[in-house]
């Protein structure tokens, strides 16, 4: 036989064999097997492939029409005998990658499984032996596949985290393939809500395949991963903006939209800042608890650690403790965090110091705050002010690059300040308003001068080209006068 007789020949022979139920012969692979009372056939019978009529034959070759063992086992007619590693993939997708053939099943299931795990972390080339890490059967298991939907199957989510856990937490294992790999992921997870409600059977809960996919996971760091940075707060909606899937819990589905309207989120889903926190940075990539009272501020503290620092040791940290309030989040929210301003200082009504200070009430602070604001507005002034006659100067061509560059200084005193405020204690904060203000008001001065020279040289060239003129005019008539004269004298 040549290649392409042989190849027609398997073809004819595989759509014969994966359906003998349909040409009404029984399956005699499976007949025999049974009696022998073999750990396949036992496992087979409940089987959604047996339920479809699929063959042993479907997966293993053979001819299941053949009642002798030695002609149904046959490698001529397309025995495979026991596949391992990457051929079971491409037994299981002989069907499962072909749409044709599901469709003659009926299945209407999507038909990318393979192609996606090729794609995928685990489709990658193993370091024992050139096979990919998984096949459809570690997770499916052979015989005994069920439905996904069903509780028994190893990838439902009552038993995914089992599944994905046999490897994630075995660290020997693991090193082999990469040993900056954490191992804790499952153990982790069962801490958070999530994998508690899990552990009790709740389905809703996010388990390790809600959040990474299935076939097609990927490693955190690839862009296309569905827990990047980037992707991740959608992946989390899913769940969390679905009114109908979160209403027996009782909790807002707004988490997303608030997200994505802050600053933060801004600045990751339109700005692709990585610098900003996604959902995760905040939660937890697998303790997703909301974070407690204690642990907020060193949540924020991760990347604002000046505004952590100076809050842990203000007052405000005793009285908050005492109170049970979040450190941050009582003044800035947590989804969303707007661009914080001034406006959020001071005694007036938007101003978050007024919720609980006035001047009946913790009074110190109401007059801090008011002092706070005072001074953050007299700076912003003094440096207006200052940034307007410096243009002036420039516009009027004086040289005054020097004092320009300093006002950058009177800018940084205002950033300062704006982070010195979670100091709350009037001191402090003096001591980066003042240098702010006396550069603003040299800056100042300096243009003042400027501007006073150019007057003073405007003035000056007036009076110089009156006096020239004058003397111009005085030596003509002087001349004319000693010419008439002459002329006088002439006569
Ligand atoms: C008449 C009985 C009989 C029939 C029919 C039969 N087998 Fe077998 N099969 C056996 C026996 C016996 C063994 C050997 C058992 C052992 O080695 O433990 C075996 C072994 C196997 C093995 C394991 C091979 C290995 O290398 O370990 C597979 C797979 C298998 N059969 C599949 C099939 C398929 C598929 C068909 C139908 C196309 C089929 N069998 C038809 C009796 C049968
Ligand atoms: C959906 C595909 C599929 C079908 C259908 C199937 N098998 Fe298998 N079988 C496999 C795969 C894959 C393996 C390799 C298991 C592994 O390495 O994890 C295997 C392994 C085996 C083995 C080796 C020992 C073992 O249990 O792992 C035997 C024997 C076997 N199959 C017999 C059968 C028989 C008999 C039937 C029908 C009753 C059958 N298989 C139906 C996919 C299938
Ligand atoms: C890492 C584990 C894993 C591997 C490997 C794996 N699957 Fe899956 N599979 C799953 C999970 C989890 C689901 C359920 C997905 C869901 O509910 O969204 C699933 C679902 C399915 C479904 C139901 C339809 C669908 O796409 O959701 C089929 C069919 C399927 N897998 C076939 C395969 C085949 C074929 C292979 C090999 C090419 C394979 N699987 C490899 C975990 C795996
Ligand atoms: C002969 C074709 C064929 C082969 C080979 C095959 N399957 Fe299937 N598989 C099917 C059909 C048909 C269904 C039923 C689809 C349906 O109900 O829509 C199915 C269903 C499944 C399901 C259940 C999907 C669900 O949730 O409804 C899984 C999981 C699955 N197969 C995995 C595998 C694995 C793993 C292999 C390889 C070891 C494999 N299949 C080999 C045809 C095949
Ligand atoms: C057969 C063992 C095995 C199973 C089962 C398994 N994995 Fe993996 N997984 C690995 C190995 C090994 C790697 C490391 C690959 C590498 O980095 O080269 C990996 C990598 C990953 C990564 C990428 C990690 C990173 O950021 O670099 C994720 C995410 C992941 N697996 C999730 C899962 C999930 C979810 C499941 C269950 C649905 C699962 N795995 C099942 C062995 C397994
Ligand atoms: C609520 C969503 C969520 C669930 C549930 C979840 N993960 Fe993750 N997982 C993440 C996020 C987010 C990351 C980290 C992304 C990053 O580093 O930027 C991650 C990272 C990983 C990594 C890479 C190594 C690491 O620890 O950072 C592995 C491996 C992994 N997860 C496996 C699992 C396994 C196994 C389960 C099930 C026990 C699981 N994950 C459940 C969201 C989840
Ligand atoms: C598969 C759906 C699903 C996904 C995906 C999911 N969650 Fe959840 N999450 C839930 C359910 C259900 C609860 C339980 C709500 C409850 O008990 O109040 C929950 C609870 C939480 C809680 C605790 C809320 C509370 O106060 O009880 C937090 C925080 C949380 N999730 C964050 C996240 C983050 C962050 C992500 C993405 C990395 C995520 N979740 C992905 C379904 C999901
Ligand atoms: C900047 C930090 C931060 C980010 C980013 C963040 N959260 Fe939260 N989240 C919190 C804090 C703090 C709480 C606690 C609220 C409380 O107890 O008052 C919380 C509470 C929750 C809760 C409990 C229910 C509720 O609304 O109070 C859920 C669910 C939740 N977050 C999901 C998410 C999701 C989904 C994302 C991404 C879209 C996200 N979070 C992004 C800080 C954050
Ligand atoms: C008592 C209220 C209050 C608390 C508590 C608070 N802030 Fe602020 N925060 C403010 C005010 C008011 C401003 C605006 C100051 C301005 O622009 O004049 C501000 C501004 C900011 C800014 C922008 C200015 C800068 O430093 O870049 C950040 C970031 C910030 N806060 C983070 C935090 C973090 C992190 C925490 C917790 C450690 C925290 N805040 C706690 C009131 C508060
Ligand atoms: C992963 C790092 C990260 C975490 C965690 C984080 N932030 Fe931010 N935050 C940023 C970045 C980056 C920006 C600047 C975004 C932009 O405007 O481009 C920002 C901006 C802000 C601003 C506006 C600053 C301004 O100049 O107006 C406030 C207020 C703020 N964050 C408060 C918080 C609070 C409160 C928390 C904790 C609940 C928190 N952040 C957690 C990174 C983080
Ligand atoms: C959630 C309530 C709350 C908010 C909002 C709040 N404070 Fe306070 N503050 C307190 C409490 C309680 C104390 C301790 C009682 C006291 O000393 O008056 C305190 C103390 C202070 C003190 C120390 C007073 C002293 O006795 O030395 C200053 C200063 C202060 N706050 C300033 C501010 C400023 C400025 C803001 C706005 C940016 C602000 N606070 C917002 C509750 C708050």
């Amino acid at each position: 036989m040549n290649g392409k007789k042989a190849i027609v020949t398997l073809m004819v022979l595989f759509v014969v064999s994966i359906v003998p139920a349909f040409g009404q012969r029984k399956d005699q692979c499976y007949e025999c097997h049974a009696t022998l009372g073999d750990k396949a056939s036992e496992l087979f019978k409940g089987d959604v492939h047996h339920q479809k009529g699929i063959s042993c034959a479907g997966c293993h070759g053979g001819d299941p029409t053949a009642e002798d063992m030695e002609q149904a086992m046959a490698p001529a007619t397309g025995f495979l005998g026991v596949p391992k590693g990457d051929a079971i993939i491409k037994v299981c997708a002989r069907c499962h990658s072909d749409r044709e053939t599901m469709e003659k099943f009926g299945s209407e299931l999507p038909v990318t499984q393979a192609s996606m795990l090729e794609g995928s972390v685990h489709g990658k080339a193993s370091v024992t032996g050139g096979q990919r890490i998984l096949h459809c059967a570690t997770c499916h298991t052979s015989h005994g596949v069920v439905s996904v939907k069903n509780p028994k199957s190893p990838v439902h989510p009552r038993n995914v985290v089992g599944t994905c856990g046999q490897c994630h937490s075995n660290a020997n294992l693991m090193r082999q393939y990469n040993p900056s790999l954490a191992v804790d992921q499952v153990e982790k997870y069962r801490t958070s809500r999530h994998g508690q409600l899990n552990a009790r059977g709740d389905v809703n809960a996010a388990e390790c395949a809600s959040c990474h996919g299935s076939h097609e996971i990927r490693a955190a760091s690839d862009v296309k991963s569905t827990v990047y940075a980037t992707n991740l707060p959608l992946t989390c909606a899913r769940c969390h903006s679905d009114a109908v899937k979160m209403r027996p819990y009782g909790i807002p589905t707004n988490q997303f939209q608030l997200f994505a309207e802050s600053v933060h989120g801004k600045a990751l889903l339109e700005k692709k800042d990585l610098g900003a926190p996604a959902c995760n940075d905040c939660h937890g990539n697998h303790g997703a608890i909301p974070p407690g009272v204690e642990s907020i501020s060193k949540v924020c503290g991760t990347c604002h650690a000046l505004n952590a620092e100076l809050f842990s040791v203000s007052p405000h940290k005793k009285a908050f403790d005492a109170q049970k309030l979040p450190e941050c989040e009582t003044c800035h929210g947590n989804h969303k965090i707007v661009a914080a301003t001034d406006e959020l200082l001071g005694i007036s009504a938007e101003a978050t110091c007024s919720r609980c200070h006035s001047s009946g009430k913790n009074a110190v602070g109401f007059h801090v705050a008011q002092t706070m604001r005072g001074l953050i507005d007299s700076l912003e002034n003094a440096e207006r002010l200052a940034a307007m006659f410096v243009s002036e100067a420039e516009q009027k061509g004086m040289e005054v690059s020097e004092a320009k560059f300093k006002l950058r200084d009177a800018r940084q005193a205002r950033l300062q300040a704006r982070t010195m405020v979670h100091s709350f204690h009037e001191g402090q904060f003096r001591e980066v308003v003042e240098p702010g203000l006396k550069v603003a008001s040299f800056v100042q001065r300096e243009a003042e001068r400027a501007l006073e020279e150019y007057t003073f040289r405007r003035v000056g060239l007036g009076l110089a080209t009156l006096i020239i003129t004058l003397f111009a005019a005085a030596l003509y008539l002087y001349i004319r006068r000693i010419e008439q004269s002459q002329s006088d004298r002439r006569k």
